[in-house]
């Protein structure tokens, strides 16, 4: 695989472990599947992205991506992968690239209802949910991803035309409804509207 696409596909891998962690859903399987997958990605996607000929790294990400699909196959995901689907599909922003752009903001979201993220934390060697998304944040920056959906070229005026809709569709996806905290439309809509612009999301 090319860089971007071993990026995108190692970032999307990570967003697995974290929703499936904290999904609604209580499943001891996805509990380890999700933390071993974690630590086995920070630990070798900017390996595999900078040296494409580590095989060893390589074949680690292939194991972590298992390990996620694993996890999220028994416990179900989260409102990353709602707000991600819709830019997907609406922008073609890459599925993995848009997670990773939405993934520490929705722990800062998330951290008021659930206590798990401090588990994953440690697992980086940090202690709080907002430093795991400043982790988040600097794996994401060194392997040359986004951190703002506004990047992708999306004007203002095109984002504002459809933020209705789909946010309307975010809150509607299956996948909002195993988040840890219960979304209204309003809180979807400041969750895009603070990665559209890239910057950090205040409850
Ligand atoms: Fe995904």
């Amino acid at each position: 695989m090319p860089a971007h696409i071993t990026s995108n596909t190692g970032l999307d891998a990570l967003t697995h472990c974290v929703e499936a962690y904290v999904s609604n859903i209580e499943d001891n399987y996805a509990d380890v599947l999700a933390k071993g997958g974690l630590e086995i990605v920070f630990d070798n996607l900017e390996e595999a992205v900078n040296n494409p000929t580590n095989i060893k790294a390589r074949q680690n990400m292939h194991d972590a991506s298992f390990m996620g699909g694993l996890a999220f196959n028994n416990a179900w995901l989260g409102i990353v992968h709602s707000l991600s689907h819709q830019v997907g599909a609406l922008y073609g922003i890459p599925h993995g690239a848009a997670n990773a752009i939405f993934l520490p903001n929705v722990i800062r979201y998330n951290q008021t209802e659930t206590t798990r993220y401090p588990n994953l934390a440690k697992i980086v060697g940090k202690e709080t949910a907002e430093e795991l998304a400043q982790e988040i944040e600097k794996l994401r920056a060194s392997v040359n991803n986004n951190g703002s959906l506004k990047a992708f070229g999306i004007s203002r005026e095109d984002w504002d035309k459809n933020l209705d809709y789909i946010t309307k569709n975010a809150l509607e996806d299956p996948c909002t409804g195993f988040n840890p905290r219960k979304p209204s439309f309003q809180d979807l809509k400041d969750l895009y509207n603070a990665c559209y612009e890239g910057v950090v999301y205040q409850n």
